[in-house]
Order: structure tokens, then sequence, then C-alpha cells
């Protein structure tokens, strides 16, 4: 049996495309879980690669390990401080053992779309959420933008009754399986890149995520149907070492810097259109996607929505009606 993410770098040759560093640069390293084409975090990270390789010839080179192959997301973090990797992006969801403050993003249906989300991040609260972990070790570099999620299952999910009594697979994130348990759902927390081993054999009924990692891990293969929900968000922390960072010579932090504010900017306001290209691709290839009608939707609102009280001093109210005046 093949996993998803071995199957993807059979289909996209992604590990042949490292970089070749020469004697005297610096080695980046960059790890992350995602597959590399029609993919926002994808897309990002080549280009980033690309750029730094071209514009840093001789001072740096960044190699990009895509699809779970060099850590898993769970473990990416620890290497991290140990400094055996310099930069990774997990989704926002997986830094609960750092701070409590990213809760806000898989609170159900907080943001109305990514581009809600892109405005709360540059508010001055979102600012500051990049310096959170300091003490830590970890520092924010830039958030990227992957998008808004959907729910799917070895059944068609319309009601949020339907999803009464499924095992679904979810990030591991305290909100999101109170988000599961909400619809009398039973939430398995589990590595990405064994998400679709899981689907295929029956270990979980479900799962939720964006069109492009739907896409990307062909979960819609082995399930019944996405439904088009919009209920959570997937975003990221481009995230460093805190001491490997401010240990950079001046001038290359700088350069560093620049490069990943202008791939940021550049990537960040594409992911909407690389999800929808990712959900097109999905119809194409045969996949199921299930619209509901604004009273369906509302149903899942209502039953998921209690959760924001379960996290509200995680949150805090503030914060709340930051993100809230983002969707107006
Ligand atoms: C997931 O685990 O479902 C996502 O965080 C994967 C990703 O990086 O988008």
């Amino acid at each position: 049996l093949m996993t998803a993410a071995a199957a993807a770098i059979v289909a996209t040759g992604a590990t042949t495309a490292q970089a070749q560093c020469d004697e005297g640069e610096m080695v980046i390293k960059f790890s992350h879980v995602t597959n590399t084409d029609r993919h926002p975090k994808g897309i990002a990270a080549t280009l980033l690669a690309e750029r730094v390789n071209e514009e840093m010839n001789g001072k740096a080179c960044m190699e990009v390990y895509p699809n779970s192959t060099l850590y898993d997301d769970d473990k990416v973090l620890e290497a991290m401080l140990q400094g055996d990797v310099q930069l990774a992006a997990p989704s926002l969801s997986k830094f609960e053992q750092f701070t409590k403050g990213f809760r806000i993003f898989d609170l159900p249906f907080m943001f109305k779309n990514i581009d809600a989300v892109d405005a709360f991040q540059n508010s001055e609260t979102g600012q500051a959420m990049k310096e959170s972990m300091v003490r830590r070790g970890l520092l924010g570099l830039a958030f990227w933008h992957n998008g808004v999620t959907q729910i799917s299952a070895n059944k068609p999910l319309i009601s949020p009754d339907d999803a009464k009594g499924l095992k679904f697979r979810v990030q591991p994130s305290e909100v999101l399986k109170a988000n599961m348990e909400s619809l009398g759902a039973s939430p398995q927390p589990m590595a990405f890149s064994e998400v679709y081993g899981a689907l295929q054999t029956g270990v979980v009924d479900g799962q939720e995520n964006t069109w492009s990692n739907i896409y990307g891990q062909k979960f819609f293969e082995v399930q019944d149907g996405i439904t088009e929900t919009n209920h959570g968000v997937i975003d990221y922390l481009l995230v460093t070492n805190v001491d490997w960072w401010e240990g950079l010579d001046e001038d290359v932090r700088n350069q560093l810097s620049t490069i990943i504010n202008e791939v940021t900017e550049a990537r960040n306001s594409e992911s909407f259109k690389v999800n929808e290209e990712a959900k097109q691709a999905i119809i194409d290839a045969g996949g199921e996607v299930r619209q509901l009608s604004a009273e369906q939707r509302q149903a899942w609102v209502d039953a998921m929505k209690p959760v924001w009280e379960t996290f509200l001093d995680d949150v805090g109210q503030e914060n709340i009606d930051a993100a809230q005046e983002f969707n107006a």
C-alpha cells in the first residue's frame, strides 16, 4: 500500500527538485507536508527556494522537502528547536504546545473567507502573534494562506446529523476536536501523511480540509463526496528558530526577509484561485462536490458555533470581536 505522500512524490517527482548546494553556502532546510503543485503552500515554498537560490547564490542555498519527506508536522517544530531544520510552515492548528492564541483560527465559521483572515492577520493583534512564541524559541516570519475548509465522509453529508457517530480525522487541535464533538462525531487526530490510508482502510470515515489538500492527497478518491461548508480555515505560519535567525549576518537576514515578504504577498493573493483550481480538478477527476442551500448551511453553523463559548477564555472576546469586524 502506497501512502498518499509517496504517491504524490511519484506523481510530481518532487524529491528530485532539490537544489545542489555549493561549498561555503549556508544551507536552509525547509520541511513541509503538502504536495507542490496546485497547492498554495507548495507553490510558495518552491518559489521562495527558487528566489533564494538565484538571488543569494554563493551565500545561501535553500532545500525544500515537501510531502512529509523530512518531517511530519508533529515532529518538525522539535527538529527546528534542535537546529535540524530552519524553516517550516505548519498550519496554525499545529502550534497547540506553544500557544493557545492561535485557537481563534480553528473556531468554526469565525472568518467569512480568506480575505477576512488576511485582514485579521495584518492587524496589530495578528502581527503580534508572529512573535508570541519567541520565549519558546520560535519566530513567525509570515502568515501563508491556504484557504477555507470543507468536510467529507464515506457517505453524503447534508445535515449536521449526517456526521453523527462517524469518525473524522482532525489536525491535533483541541478546538478542532470540539468542533467534531459538537456534531456528535468522534475526532481522531492524525498526521497529514496518514490520512489517505486511514480513509481508504476505514480507520476513519471522514476528514475536513481545503480543496488544495483534498486534491493534492486525493482524498476525494476514497470518500463518497465533499460538502462545501467553508466552515473553517487552514492557514500557516512560516516559522523559524529564533537563535538561528538572530545569528544570521544582518545583510543575509535582510535579504532573506525581503524575499520572504515579496513571496508572501505574491502567493497569498493567489491562494483563493489555487484552491478554486484544485476544486475544479477534483470535479474533473470525477469527485463529487455537494453544495448546501443557505438554510442547510445554517444548520451546520447552529450545531458548531457553541464551541466559541468553550474557548472564549483562551481566545479573548476582544479578538473575536476584531475578527468579526473583518467579516463585515
Ligand atoms: C493538515 O494536516 O491537514 C494540514 O495542516 C496539512 C497542511 O499543511 O495543509
